[in-house]
């Protein structure tokens, strides 16, 4: 297929119900992939779309009933474009009017290769003035259908090379060598999702798209990982046993690895890790409610919990926890508490003992240093190791969120008052995993990530929340989503979640539902000028190479190596052995 001749003619459509196209016969209909790039060449406009649908159809209703036989592939090729023909289901995405200098009026509407021309000649492509707009018109009839080029992807999503933005290549597409960029300046001013069920890719491009932040500085990034994959190394799945890098391996001095089981950081040879630990008296009513349901809480036991904590301050845990069946017997007759209430209460705060990170009391707030990393621009990966249970991992993740977001708000609003550079807070992007934990409907109005997620871009803080079921989110906050990754998903009530608050979306729910089970993504919304399928770039040796070049030495004198084989990362500098200090 010669990718510059046109592969069919707009047949007939609609604005809101996509294009019809008819295919040429030279055109073989197994050529044509759902979610492939194709742009329409029409008079005055170029429109960009996305391929939504194939269909194989005839108009007679002989053919039914006698079709050819298989000897006959003469009989079949004389059919072929008449008789027989090849109906493909387009969604215009995108427009943009050129103002083509002097020979536009000898244009005829078949002829992308001399407006091509023309473009080129005047630099049209790369124009940053150059206005795509959403479709508000369809092409006229018979307009010509074409493979997108490589232009035309340079057009729509940039080069990683344009100085003015952030590009930052996350794939490419799919049967084509050229970079898709997605804008980061752009992509960490609302919060954002990657969804894909599991095995699919999630957390390699969660770790791909981070590295792009950090690399070109579009924002300062916490993650807590739960499963301890992004720090530090990570295993690949596949016939042999091999691993990729973490952050702080690609990124050294830019990555700060806090843990929160500083045991099993420890025997995975991760280089620099902080321990973290948060107090009983660090845990305020609010943080107890996100994680109600891992608990077992009733709406009475946090009344109590209210009761207790009047009485005693921020010590209120450790009381209770140390309190004997007299003292609660005694504190409810003075204080009108609920005996029942309150015992079940120290029953389930009890299990928080078991949580490694949790002390009765810490001298030292974790959480200030933290936000210093933060404020500096230094990126933190908070590691779970053991502690990776649902109840740990929202707890730590909320108290450290809750207070870190509170923080922001007061910067935020001082830079409101001041308006002066310095003062700005830098943008901060948060990852979560299992987020519809965090986001499902019935606590999402109570706790900081949901309203994260809907105040958008006012205190500089925004979400990357990391999901394979995208349906358990609210849809409210799903519709603030700014821009959706999404690998394959099959349920279809997930697929719909996707498309929460996308107008015209229809025809992109097939595109999804037939992508690769690894490695390919439905990229829509904020941060790309139209939704675009592609392939995932790799996260290689390769990718080390082109984003940590200017760190690579700085990798292999901390390391020893710069394999991917798991036998580096023995940091002699560790500092884990303090750790003991600390009573690990
Ligand atoms: N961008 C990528 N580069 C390299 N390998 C990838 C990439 N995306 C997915 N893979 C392969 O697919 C496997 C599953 O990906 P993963 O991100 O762990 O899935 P998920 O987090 O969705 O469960 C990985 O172990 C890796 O082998
Ligand atoms: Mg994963």
């Amino acid at each position: 297929m010669q990718k510059d001749k046109p592969l069919g003619t707009v047949i007939e459509g609609s604005l809101s119900e996509g294009l019809v196209i008819k295919l040429y016969p030279h055109v073989s209909v197994e050529e044509m992939r759902v979610g492939e790039f194709l742009v329409i060449q029409g008079v005055k406009s170029r429109f960009f779309c996305i391929l939504s649908d194939v269909k194989i159809d005839h108009n007679s209703p002989r053919l039914m009933s006698d079709p050819p036989r298989p000897e006959n592939s003469f009989m079949a090729e004389i059919l072929g474009g008449s008789s027989t023909f090849t109906i493909l289901q387009l969604e215009p995405m995108l427009m943009f009017t050129p103002t083509l200098p002097g020979k536009a009026e000898d244009l005829t509407v078949d002829d992308r290769r001399v407006v091509d021309a023309i473009i080129d000649e005047n630099n049209l492509a790369i124009n940053p003035d150059l206005k795509l707009m959403p479709v508000k018109t369809v092409p006229s009839h018979f307009s010509q259908v074409y493979s997108a080029l490589e232009n035309d992807f340079q057009t729509v999503f940039g080069s990683e090379n344009d100085p003015r933005k952030k590009n930052f290549s996350i794939g490419r597409p799919l049967d084509m060598e050229v970079p898709v960029c997605i804008d980061l300046d752009r992509f960490v001013e609302r919060s954002n999702g990657i969804f894909g069920k599991s095995g699919t890719g999630k957390s390699f491009l969660t770790r791909l798209l981070i590295s792009g932040i950090i690399h070109k500085d579009a924002a300062v990034n916490l993650m807590f990982d739960m499963h301890s994959e992004y720090g530090w190394e990570a295993v690949s799945e596949g016939k042999q046993f091999s691993t990729v890098k973490g952050l702080k391996q690609l990124f050294n001095d830019r990555v700060e690895i806090y843990t929160l089981d500083p045991e099993s950081t420890q025997r995975r040879g991760v280089g620099n890790a902080k321990p973290l630990i948060l107090s009983f008296d660090q845990i305020e009513i609010e943080d107890l409610r996100l994680v109600s349901r891992e608990l077992g809480l009733k709406d009475a036991s946090l009344d109590s919990a209210a009761v207790l904590e009047k009485e005693f301050g921020r010590h209120w845990i450790s009381q209770l926890i140390n309190m004997t069946n007299e003292d609660i017997t005694l504190f409810c007759e003075e204080k009108q508490g609920h005996k029942g209430s309150i015992a079940a209460l120290q029953r389930k705060l009890m299990r928080l003992e078991n949580l490694k990170y949790i002390r009765q009391t810490c001298p030292h707030n974790y959480i200030d240093n933290i936000l210093e990393s933060l404020d500096a621009g230094i990126n933190v990966v908070i590691e779970f190791g053991s502690q990776s249970n649902l109840l740990s991992y929202m707890l730590a993740t909320n108290m450290i969120t809750r207070r870190i977001h509170g923080r922001y708000v007061k910067k935020a609003e001082l830079f409101l008052q001041t308006q002066k550079e310095e003062d700005k807070p830098r943008q901060l992007v948060i990852t979560i995993e299992e987020a519809h934990r965090f986001l499902d409907s019935s606590i999402v109005n109570q706790t900081i990530f949901g309203t994260i997620a809907r105040e958008m871009r006012k205190y500089f803080v925004s979400l990357l929340v990391v999901d394979q079921r995208p349906s358990g989110i609210d849809n409210e906050v799903m519709s603030q989503v700014g821009t959706r990754i999404t690998c394959l998903l099959n349920d279809d009530k997930d697929i719909d979640a996707i498309f929460t608050g996308v107008s015209g979306s229809g025809g992109l729910r097939s595109v999804l539902a037939k992508l690769d089970s690894k490695q390919q993504a439905l990229v829509l919304g904020h941060a790309v000028p139209m939704p675009v399928v592609v392939r995932t770039r790799s996260y290689d040796q390769q990718f080390y190479r082109e984003i940590a070049q200017f760190n690579e030495r700085k990798i292999i004198e901390t390391n020893g190596t710069n394999g991917t084989n798991g036998t580096n990362g023995k940091n002699p500098s560790s500092n884990i052995e303090s750790l003991s200090d600390l009573g690990f």
